[in-house]
């Protein structure tokens, strides 16, 4: 940012004394906004085009502007244009160079437009291109989940509830488990999206302009699904954008499930699965240490996401109609909700595909803590038992194996009978992890079958995508 010589404000006219240098940086977005300049510099060009077709612009105008803003754009991508705090904003910023490039014409831009319905429109042109990334990286994601899925569609993890081993399930149904979670959120983002994509141009400074343009022209040329339909109104809200942060907060919030568990498996007294060392640091004083950074630091960066969420709602909260200056406030923490979101699935997108599992550890770890104990009692209730009996006959057998320090395949069918004559030799089968899963063959459950059948129905979700 250069400010040697700083140039005249673009809304100098009612001004005779100078800004304060301390408010002209407090008030200037310019820091951050610049992000926005393809978005700005688009939105520009569709303008000029529609004020050239309702005759507000001539054609040889509107090539001059368009071919301004076109080499501006080449300028700030390569990172040649300089950036002033004196001209505030990215808006107008691009302006000043537009007629500094090609002269007065360039002064014709403005027309039928306010900066109200300018940022506007930056921001959902921003925000949709980004719900698209999110929504291509979301797909990626769970696709390797779906993979993940298949592959290990057989292998027996112990379920749990209060963290307590509770039943076996399927390694795979875990990870469609996952699947349908981040289903939701990129459901959620496409609805999202619907209401981010309406064109706020047209709305001027909060009432319209005097001028006969056309904006479905605009809203043609820039992709929006529509036309906002109150000038005040598209000027003012920024509900579109607290919608996302609450999208991206319940993604995260997921992701930091995912991460837990992740970080859970990797610890020696789980070990379940490997992370790639890719994926983990080490320890700088304690050699042996292999640490799960990058699903800590996700699990972590929820917080950032869902603080920002609160940014944005409470940014909101009593503003006036229509515009007020409190709204340049939205863009920090929706960048940083974006930025977030997107390292976090580039990370996990990239994980998962390397996940190592160690299924012969894990089938262990679900035959421990009496896992398959309803198996049993569903059992006896085949064998004519009530359920509620059923409960206390395995009650006792557990009884007993805890105290043996044993499991409940170590009791011998003599042990079984004393506590029920109705019990034969096929209790040992119902006891079977893998038999366990095996039973619970529905829409729904955890049997090998179900989850092949399960995985092939979210691939044809994500096809249709
Ligand atoms: N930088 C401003 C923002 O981000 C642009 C709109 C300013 N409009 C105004 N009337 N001051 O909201």
């Amino acid at each position: 940012m250069s400010d040697s010589s700083p140039p005249e404000k673009l809304w100098g006219g009612r001004f005779t004394g100078p800004t304060d240098a301390f408010v002209e940086a407090f008030t200037a977005s310019v820091a951050f906004d610049q992000r926005l300049y393809a978005q700005d510099i688009r939105g520009s060009i569709a303008h000029a085009t529609m004020l050239a077709a309702v005759g507000i612009l001539t054609g040889e105008e509107r090539d001059r502007i368009v071919a301004g803003l076109t080499a501006i754009e080449a300028d700030i991508d390569a990172g040649r244009f300089t950036w002033s705090i004196a001209r505030e904003d990215v808006h107008m910023n691009v302006e000043a160079a537009l007629v500094e490039r090609i002269g007065e014409v360039g002064k014709k831009l403005h027309t039928a437009r306010s900066r109200n319905d300018q940022v506007a429109t930056d921001i959902r042109l921003y925000l949709r291109d980004q719900i698209d990334g999110i929504l291509a990286q979301l797909v990626r994601l769970e696709t390797a989940l779906v993979e993940l899925a298949e592959r290990e569609a057989e292998t027996v993890l112990p379920g749990f509830t209060h963290l307590q081993a509770a039943q076996p399930v399927s390694f795979g149904h875990h990870m469609l488990a996952w699947f349908e979670m981040l289903e939701r959120d990129r459901e959620r983002l496409r609805d999202c999206r619907k209401r981010v994509n309406v064109l706020p141009l047209g709305a001027g400074a909060l009432a319209g302009t005097t001028f006969p343009i056309d904006r479905e022209l605009t809203a043609r040329l820039l992709d929006f699904d529509g036309v906002a339909d109150n000038s005040l109104d598209a000027v003012s809200d920024r509900d579109f954008a607290i919608e996302f942060a609450a999208c991206a907060s319940l993604l995260m919030v997921h992701f930091s499930r995912m991460a837990e568990e992740l970080v859970l498996w990797n610890s020696q007294q789980f070990a379940f699965v490997d992370l790639d060392d890719a994926f983990c640091t080490g320890s700088s004083m304690m050699p042996q240490k292999k640490n799960p950074d990058v699903p800590e630091l996700v699990r972590g960066k929820s917080g950032r996401v869902v603080g920002h969420l609160m940014s944005l709602i409470v940014l909101m909260k009593s503003q006036p109609l229509a515009y007020n200056k409190d709204n340049q406030e939205d863009k920090e923490p929706l960048f940083d909700t974006v930025d977030t979101v997107r390292d976090c699935l580039k990370a996990f997108g990239d994980l998962v595909p390397t996940l190592k599992v160690r299924r012969e550890r894990m089938r262990q770890a679900a035959r421990a803590g009496f896992t398959t104990a309803t198996d049993f009692a569903d059992y006896l209730v085949r064998r004519g038992i009530p359920f509620r009996d059923a409960h206390a006959v395995v009650g006792q057998a557990v009884k007993l194996a805890v105290e043996r320090g044993c499991d409940l395949q170590d009791l011998t069918l003599a042990d079984y009978q004393a506590l029920a004559p109705q019990i034969d030799n096929e209790v040992f089968a119902a006891l079977d992890v893998g038999a366990s899963l095996n039973a619970r063959n529905h829409r729904g459950g955890t049997a090998p079958a179900q989850v092949r059948a399960a995985a092939a129905r979210a691939r044809t979700r994500l096809a249709s995508a």
